[in-house]
């Protein structure tokens, strides 16, 4: 049977395909994509679309992609209607508390506001911390927002830590790591046991 697999674009598209093409997948097509977006293993009966990470989390859930490789950044943000069955431990990267020095917003008085593109991960946060925030969802560029004065910090992610250097703000807490994630919708769990499995074996035999 054949199966589909919904791949994040962008940061984690380079390091997957990669990754895919060390276990001897066919992934011409993904190499040389242009502005496609659905591709054809060129060994496998499998198909790839080229998806964001949220979506592809949607595409998943329903079915119409059997697989997802998503970070789990996007995952922790999402439900949760899906398995999450291998790590790739690609795409590393941490979750991260940041502001500017002189903001030790850990020990203000009164209100505190907190700019991400993660309210839930961040409202888990500070709800487990015990404390009160305002939750300010910001959809990119998020290391402007305390230097513009519309947070007094942020919960993003830290790769290198360049773009919070560049922008003078440091690190006052490190929540959890982060890495790319296999996931299966629970139907062709069972319905495409012997595809799924065999796929999970070959990925992981190169880990
Ligand atoms: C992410 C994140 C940080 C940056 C961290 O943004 O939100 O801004 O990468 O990476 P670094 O630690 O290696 O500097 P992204 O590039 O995805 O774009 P965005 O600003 O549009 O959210």
């Amino acid at each position: 049977m054949s199966i589909s697999i919904a791949l994040t674009k962008g940061r984690l598209e380079t390091e997957t395909v990669k990754l895919l093409d060390k276990a001897n997948y066919g992934t011409d097509e993904l190499k040389d994509k242009g502005r496609k977006l659905v591709f054809n293993d060129t060994k496998e009966d499998i198909r790839y679309f080229l998806v964001k990470a949220a979506d592809s989390i949607t595409y998943v859930e329903h079915g119409v992609a059997d697989i997802g490789v998503v970070g789990k950044d996007t995952l922790l943000e999402a439900d949760d209607d899906y398995y999450e069955v291998l790590d790739l431990g690609l795409g590393k990267c941490k979750f991260i508390v940041a502001s500017s020095p002189e903001n030790d917003f850990f020990n203000k008085i009164g209100h505190i506001k907190i700019g991400t593109k993660y309210p839930t991960v961040a409202g888990e946060y500070f709800k487990k911390k015990g404390m009160d925030v305002e939750i300010i969802k910001i959809e990119g560029s998020v290391e402007l927002a305390p230097i513009l004065g519309l947070c007094d910090a942020i919960v993003d992610i830290m790769e290198t830590g360049t773009t919070l250097k560049e922008n003078g703000l440091i690190v006052y807490d490190t929540i959890c790591d982060i890495s790319a994630r296999v996931i299966v919708n629970k139907a062709s769990f069972k319905l495409k046991k012997k595809e799924i499995e065999s796929f999970i074996k070959r990925i992981k035999a190169i880990l």
